[in-house]
């Protein structure tokens, strides 16, 4: 579903360890620059429920469990902080959003794809990127590149074979989409070509 609102809602996807944190700040920047507002963000988290959402998803979730964690997550941040932002006319980049539900607990996880969907519906009122900036990266260098990180939560900490699933999920959803709306970056480049490239992708 395609929404009426000024701004523009850019969302970062992309496997462990592939930087999207480092492209998600690299970006604001570049945005800020040029003069537009811009709100960074990130799932799970930003708001008061979604750090409390962060908290749970260390436990030990049934897979529909930690699904709804991380929707309640996601409606609070688009109505707190995404719809808002959109209606004012501001840029939005999320660290990951719906894509990262659909290639961990679909792919990943083995959960039903039209389930998820449906959910997910429920939970973004329909919200969509216009614009997803995906970074593929082999999983086992992503995961090298995390490793050991203090914070990581639950799905960070699964064997390589999920996230190769993950993976195919990803260059799944990426096909399946409405034309122009995905990008794929080469996340193996140093962290300022990945910025370069997804700024051309962007069409800055
Ligand atoms: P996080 O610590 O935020 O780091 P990063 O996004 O840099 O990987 O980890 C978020 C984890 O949650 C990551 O393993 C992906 C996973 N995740 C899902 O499984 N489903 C989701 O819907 C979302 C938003 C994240």
């Amino acid at each position: 579903m395609s929404e009426r609102y000024r701004g523009h809602f850019i969302v970062l996807e992309g496997g462990e360890g592939a930087g999207k944190t480092t492209l998600a700040r690299s970006l604001a920047e570049r945005f800020r620059e040029t003069g537009r507002e811009t709100v960074l963000t990130r799932e799970p988290g930003d708001t008061v429920a979604g750090e409390k959402v962060r908290e749970l998803l260390h436990l030990e979730l049934s897979p529909w469990s930690e699904v709804f964690a991380f929707l309640v997550s996601r409606a609070q941040l688009v109505t707190t902080v995404i719809r808002p932002a959109l209606e004012r006319g501001d840029i939005v980049i999320c660290d990951r959003y719906e894509a990262s539900t659909y290639a961990y607990q679909g792919w990943g996880r083995g959960l039903d794809f039209d389930e998820l969907e449906r959910v997910n519906r429920l939970a973004t009122g329909g919200l969509e990127p216009d614009s997803v900036l995906y970074l593929d990266l082999p999983p086992a260098t992503g995961l090298e590149r995390k490793h050991g990180e203090a914070d990581a939560l639950r799905t960070g900490q699964e064997e390589l074979a999920f996230h190769e699933r993950v993976r195919a999920g990803y260059l799944f959803l990426m096909e399946d989409a409405p034309p122009g709306r995905w990008h794929r970056l080469d996340a193996t480049q140093a962290p300022e070509s990945v910025a370069t490239a997804a700024w051309e992708a962007l069409g800055g």
